[in-house]
């Protein structure tokens, strides 16, 4: 793939020319010259940086030990439990999904139960559980249950049999009661919100291990079940895409490409290169996973979520989407309008319109968010907040300055160390992809102005510490089990972007050149990222189609209006997107304008948006005006420095609070984040 990275310089490589130093830059192409590109909104930016972080690798968190053990190991009850076709059971570390060949699936998940409650992951006592016992270890708290649905490979053709393993993970608020009778140990909530992190390529299953607990205590009050699902080709469903048969390769494959238009002297041998890679990734995944690559456009996705929520036996889907997760609600939505129940879409994009307005607001995230706020803050919050050469900067000298010192890594590429890897390269195409991903989310802006700071006065261990962690997935210190064998579902997102655009015309290699000259110009930070879309033109090498993509039209009635949510900085899925969408869905839909920083407004947070999403999804109560705008509670590189409510006690907000900042430890958690949502390509 294009977006590859490389931690090693490009032998004998002369002087590429400096990046843009308009501090900025407005889109200013027709547009029609984009309209004709019909790609789904990415999220994920750069593609290197999912996995492999450490402490990730664990397919599972680690089973909390409750304070008191030596419970009875059946007082709960037998799982999986009769009718119920998700089939779940408490989760344990061994709860994966049976293979898809396993002839008796069913008999195999059923072994995997493990009766010793002391094993199961259960959840933080809830706010709502009132009064606990207080010599019951579980009193009082919810659990996290594992199960898998299966569902057909291809709606279109009855008379195929395959079908796709979905994993799915619930957390489920209600606490188990005791085995009294065969189904009275699990209660369901009355609405179950069914998460998605984005992508393509965001598993659901982990950013429900992640962010259910947060996300039910944020939109019900607790009142509600969480359930995520690893769409069709991601990480735990079965099939996973993966056009290699280990990360490793891949590692390998992607240090040859990643260069950013700004870092190669010739743009026609770079875009001629990268084409070739692109068609043997292509044909690597047609090898690998053969007519897989027909079946995963975004329009089964939907498909599989309106079977998710028969499986729950609600009437109504009620729904969490972010990101991408936005695209298959408004699908999902306009193909089974009488389904929708309470659906909100928080950092929207715009489904069959290309991604380009995402170029939007990455220049005024980065001014006004990430330098501006920096000087607002101070050198006590900020470290380029200080002075250089004893000077104060204004947030002009300060765009200069900063971009100056990235400027030059493209002709000076800078020595680094890492205990890690040892020897390796701080070069200008991973440090502006590493600044794009970290503008979505501004708890990580404290820990980027410290490495840019200490970049530009020449110390790179941050620097190198950073790119480290952002960009291999293979850890080769890592033991060799079999789990940690199974690469990675990275290219499932090549497949659904790629599906979804398939019909695309090739206009051939200079139209490209001339496009990712624009997108470049556009934004000197995301410009790059995004032109992975170059890739798709291959698509149609090798799966002549998909079995069905949806083009809308997004403006059918809907049983119940959905919830929108754009962002003003947001450096994916701008606002103008979220206005485009509501103009389509019209009555169907309310939109939030959530004045804030980073991606979809869960980094940035703000009482009044939070406030609303509750009410919609335990009332149905819908804001009165098509519009609404709610602003963030707290500001970039002071989150939880004046106690502001305190909605957010993460280990983020914590340590940039107190003295003992540190960088690399907030720069991981800030990875692990932003992986929740998929593959940054
Ligand atoms: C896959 O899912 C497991 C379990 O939820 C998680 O630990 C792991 O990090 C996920 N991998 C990816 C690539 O998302
Ligand atoms: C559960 O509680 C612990 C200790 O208070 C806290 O550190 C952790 O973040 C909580 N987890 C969730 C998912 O809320
Ligand atoms: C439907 O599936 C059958 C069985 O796999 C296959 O032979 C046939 O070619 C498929 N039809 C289409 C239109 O894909
Ligand atoms: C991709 O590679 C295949 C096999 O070598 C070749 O036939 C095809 O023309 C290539 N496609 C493009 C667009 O370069
Ligand atoms: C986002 O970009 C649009 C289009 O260029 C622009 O009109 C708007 O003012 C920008 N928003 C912010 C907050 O800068
Ligand atoms: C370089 O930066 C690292 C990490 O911030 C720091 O520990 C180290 O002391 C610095 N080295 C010098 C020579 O200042
Ligand atoms: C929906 O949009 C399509 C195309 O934009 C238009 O032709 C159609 O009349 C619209 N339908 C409704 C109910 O507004």
């Amino acid at each position: 793939m294009e977006e590859a990275s490389a931690l090693v310089p490009k032998k004998g490589q002369p002087e590429g020319p400096e990046p843009p130093r308009r501090s900025r830059e407005r889109f200013t192409v027709p547009n029609y010259v984009w309209q004709v590109i019909i790609v789904l909104e990415l999220l994920y930016l750069f593609y290197p940086t999912l996995a492999s972080l450490p402490g990730t690798n664990q397919l599972f968190p680690p089973t909390r030990q409750p304070a008191h053990c030596g419970a009875s190991s059946s007082r709960f009850g037998r799982f999986p439990q009769p009718d119920d076709s998700f089939r779940f059971i408490p989760c344990t570390s061994t709860s994966l999904p049976p293979a898809i060949e396993d002839p008796n699936p069913d008999e195999s998940w059923a072994k995997l139960f493990d009766p010793n409650p002391d094993h199961w992951n259960w959840g933080n006592r809830t706010s709502s559980s009132g009064s606990t016992e207080q010599n019951d270890p579980y009193a009082g708290r919810g659990i996290y249950m594992c199960g898998y649905l299966d569902v057909p490979l291809d709606y279109t053709n009855k008379s195929d049999p395959r079908i796709v393993r979905l994993a799915v993970t619930k957390f489920q608020v209600s606490v188990l009661s005791e085995h009294t009778g065969a189904s009275s140990t699990t209660k369901k909530t009355e609405r179950t919100i069914v998460v998605n992190p984005g992508g393509p390529g965001g598993s659901g299953t982990e950013y429900t291990w992640r962010a259910a607990e947060d996300i039910t205590e944020r939109l019900s009050g607790g009142r509600y079940d969480v359930l995520g699902w690893d769409p069709r080709g991601v990480n735990t469903s079965q099939p996973a895409v993966a056009c290699f048969p280990h990360d490793a390769d891949r590692d390998r494959w992607t240090l040859a490409t990643q260069k950013y238009r700004a870092a190669v002297d010739s743009n026609k041998m770079q875009l001629d290169l990268m084409n070739a890679y692109n068609n043997a990734t292509l044909r690597s995944c047609w090898e690998r996973q053969g007519d897989l690559g027909r079946f995963v456009s975004t329009a089964f996705v939907a498909r599989d979520v309106e079977e998710i929520r028969k499986a729950l036996g609600e009437e109504e889907l009620t729904g969490f989407m972010v990101s991408y997760g936005t695209g298959i609600g408004q699908t999902y939505a306009n193909m089974f309008p009488n389904s929708v129940g309470r659906l909100i879409l928080d950092g929207t994009e715009l489904a069959g319109g290309f991604g380009w307005t995402s170029l939007d607001n990455v220049t005024d995230a980065w001014h006004d968010g990430f330098l501006g706020e920096c000087l607002k803050a101070g050198p006590e919050h900020c470290a380029l907040a200080k002075d250089v050469d004893g000077k104060s900067l204004s947030l002009l000298e300060l765009d200069v300055w900063v971009r100056g010192v990235i400027g030059d890594l493209v002709s000076h590429p800078l020595p680094a160390y890492t205990v890690k890897s040892g020897a390796s390269l701080v070069m200008y195409s991973e440090v502006v992809g590493a600044i794009y991903q970290s503008l979505y989310n501004p708890h990580s802006w404290k820990a980027l102005a410290q490495m840019l700071y200490e970049l530009g006065h020449g110390n790179t261990t941050l620097a190198g510490e950073f790119l480290e962690a952002a960009i291999w997935q293979y850890d080769p210190t890592l033991p060799c089990t079999a789990s940690s064998k199974k690469p990675s579902s990275l290219e499932l997102t090549l497949m659904v972007v790629c599906s979804d655009a398939y019909d695309d015309k090739d206009w051939g290699l200079e139209w490209w050149e001339e496009k990712w000259e624009i997108m470049t110009k556009l934004s000197w930070i995301s410009g790059d990222s995004r032109f992975f879309v170059f890739a798709c033109h291959h698509y149609t090498t090798y799966w002549p189609k998909p079995a069905e993509v949806y083009r809308g039209d997004l403006n059918h009635t809907l049983k119940n209006p959905v919830l929108l949510v754009a962002e003003t900085y947001d450096p994916a899925t701008p606002l103008r997107n979220g206005r485009r969408l509501l103009a389509e869905m019209a009555d169907n839909a309310r939109l939030i304008v959530h004045h804030g920083f980073g991606h979809s407004s869960g980094r940035d947070r703000s009482a009044c948006t939070d406030a609303r999403m509750k009410a919609y999804i335990l009332d149905g109560t819908l804001p009165e005006d098509q519009e609404t705008a709610c602003y963030a509670d707290e500001k970039p590189y002071l989150y939880g420095v004046k106690k502001n409510g305190g909605f957010e006690a993460g280990s983020l907000a914590a340590a940039a609070a107190g003295s003992g900042f540190d960088p690399v430890a907030s720069w991981r958690e800030h990875l692990r984040e932003t992986q929740l949502m998929g593959p940054r390509i």
